[in-house]
């Protein structure tokens, strides 16, 4: 499974690729305001500079909603790296705006999916990638990873190539959960990737053996 960094945040950003697993970045507006990028030099400068850091695909969300709108600003984005992947809503000109890119050999990221008919418009439309938004459907009370697993099931039935790229991650039992369940990608902040590495037999056992090897270094009296 591919981990992407769901941040406009540098840092993090370069944290995550120091770490050796980054393997891509998911912005959206919302992400990118949180940082105070606004303007669209500022806008597309910042997206370059993301560019420098991670290797791997980086989605940057158009912000218009019709369809002639979203085709200029998304070859726009497309232009700024080779690695940029245009993210679009779950729109009918989205849908629209999807196959046009894909004919064109651009890449995209169909971003809030809340069902498994709206994948299979993006998936019918040919986009590189689904965006399912786990935890805001755990917030209705709706079993977001339930989501993932139908998806995976109707990709898979049909030989679609658009991966599942699960979003809206919050803790990391859904990272888990959506390796169980197949899901090609997972985007998550830091926090929660990092949130992986703790156990806290990993501490005391390691406490213990750097204890250990310290009284083993010290003759005895
Ligand atoms: O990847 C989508 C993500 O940014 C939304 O996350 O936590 O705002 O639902 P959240």
């Amino acid at each position: 499974m591919k981990f992407f960094i769901d941040t406009a945040n540098l840092a993090d950003i370069r944290e995550a690729q120091d770490m050796g697993i980054l393997d891509g970045v998911t912005t959206n507006p919302s992400l990118m305001a949180k940082e105070g990028i606004t303007g669209k030099d500022n806008i597309m400068s910042h997206y370059k500079q993301i560019c420098e850091i991670v290797e791997g695909d980086v989605s940057a969300e158009v912000i218009s909603t019709t369809f002639d709108e979203m085709i200029r600003e998304g070859e726009e984005l497309a232009e700024l790296n080779e690695n940029i992947v245009v993210k679009v809503p779950m729109i009918k000109d989205g849908v629209k705006a999807i196959k046009y890119f894909t004919e064109k050999g651009i890449r995209t990221n169909c971003t809030l999916i809340f069902s498994a008919g709206q994948a299979l418009l993006a998936a019918k439309a040919g986009a590189t990638y689904v965006s399912p938004f786990v935890g805001r459907l755990d917030d209705i009370s709706t079993d977001g990873m339930a989501l993932i697993e139908q998806i995976v099931t109707i990709f898979t039935n049909y030989g679609y190539t658009t991966e599942v790229l699960a979003a809206s991650v919050r803790h990391p039992m859904h990272i888990i959960q959506c390796a169980e369940l197949g899901a090609d990608v997972m985007t998550a902040p830091l926090s929660v990737i990092k949130a992986l590495l703790n156990h806290p037999l990993t501490d005391s056992g390691l406490a213990k053996f750097l204890a250990d090897h310290q009284k083993a270094g010290v003759p005895a009296k």
